[in-house]
């Protein structure tokens, strides 16, 4: 049997209901799977803030640099507007620290879900694309500086940065439908030329058989709710596509859909949902736990490399999904836990189902 080290962060608001949800999706996995899934939990954003003044303590980072991977919930609420520390601060001080500079964040859309987004089905009907989202460079982490009248965030990009990241893109784009986009800002941002040039050389020496354009972020925000469907991969920045993936999200219905994976190089990978904290409707059980589920399947995928286990958790929340369970940013009436406990049913279902079928045909 494989057992494997997770570190759970639940962090802030629905951050705690949501991966609560993974983990008892998880939970069943592992019995129905010959896999040991051992989880800590620790503290992280607003919570790690008012128990040890820090948003990322010590012992969390410890715990994740020592583990297999990490799912995280969300962090981030109003209670910590004009603290000293920021709950954000943990999320990317652990992203910096564990060198997890790609995020991928998929965007795709099933007919479960079609009539739940705001935009006509015709157009958004079997979108199917991918974010690569530069995350641990850019104006979130360059040098900031703060005096009564004026305030700078310096976006500072290394080609080093730039290459290994278009490399991540034009792989996955390999394994897809072969094109990428690089969303820049090159007809006024000096970075966004960098980019431009980097990716360019990187695509002609390395990929020049996968498909590669351009286009500046302005109206890739507004093709990608005009004709979404001309995407595959969507190479970018990190503040490029903090926002795009939260537009993107509106393809499919709801944020709380969406799922990313961040990795780096072979350490361990951090899984998380796009959706924030919510805090609004924290505790009451009717968060989306989709994006948190999903989170952990790529965490099976692509921190555990365990394929097979992330097909079936996939493939038994899109079978719940079409059977009509939705929380309440779909417009349905199901739980939290309620969902959770609905993908566990499915997960069962089909393993036997398999089993059954493989019994019958090889005794
Ligand atoms: C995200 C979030 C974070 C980010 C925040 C919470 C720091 O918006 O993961 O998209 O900006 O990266
Ligand atoms: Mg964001």
């Amino acid at each position: 049997m494989k057992t494997f080290n997770i570190v759970v962060l639940p962090g802030d608001g629905v951050g705690r209901e949501v991966t609560a949800a993974a983990q008892h999706v998880l939970r069943a996995a592992e019995e129905l799977f010959d896999i040991d899934l051992r989880f800590t939990e620790k503290l992280i954003g607003g919570a790690a803030i008012d128990a040890t003044g820090d948003p990322l303590p010590k012992e969390t980072l410890e715990a994740c640099r020592a583990c297999d991977a990490v799912l995280l919930g969300a962090v981030g609420g109003p209670k910590w507007d004009g603290g000293k520390r920021r709950p954000e601060e943990g999320l990317l001080g652990l992203r910096k620290a564990l060198g997890l500079f790609a995020n991928l964040r998929p965007i795709r859309v099933t007919e479960a879900t079609l009539s739940h987004s705001p935009l006509k089905s015709e157009i958004v009907r079997d979108v199917d694309l991918l974010i690569v989202r530069e995350l641990t460079g850019g104006a979130y982490f360059g040098k900031k500086t703060r005096d009564a009248n004026s305030a700078t965030d310096l976006c500072i990009y290394t080609v080093e940065e730039i290459e290994r990241i278009a490399r991540v893109a034009f792989r996955a784009a390999r394994e897809r439908r072969n094109h990428v986009t690089l969303v820049d800002k090159a007809n006024v941002m000096e970075t966004s030329r960098l980019w431009r040039e980097v990716v360019a050389r990187i695509h002609a020496k390395e990929f020049s058989s996968v498909e590669f354009d351009y286009m500046l972020v302005d109206t890739a925000a507004m093709r990608l709710i005009q004709k979404p469907r001309a995407f595959d991969v969507l190479l970018t920045e990190n503040m490029f596509g903090d926002i795009l993936s939260d537009e993107a999200s509106m393809l499919p219905g709801s944020i709380g859909l969406l799922a990313s994976a961040s990795i780096g190089n072979g350490g361990p990978g951090l899984f998380e949902p796009v959706h924030g904290s919510a805090p609004d409707i924290a505790g009451e059980d009717i968060a989306n736990p989709v994006g948190a589920i999903v989170s952990a399947a790529m965490m099976l995928r692509y921190g555990l490399e365990l394929p097979t286990e992330a097909d079936a958790l996939e493939g038994s929340v899109a079978k719940v999904l079409a059977s009509g369970h939705m929380t309440a940013d779909l417009g349905g009436k199901e739980t939290c836990s309620g969902f959770a406990r609905a993908v566990v049913d499915a997960l069962r279902r089909s393993f036997w189902a398999s089993k059954h079928y493989s019994q019958m045909h090889w005794g």
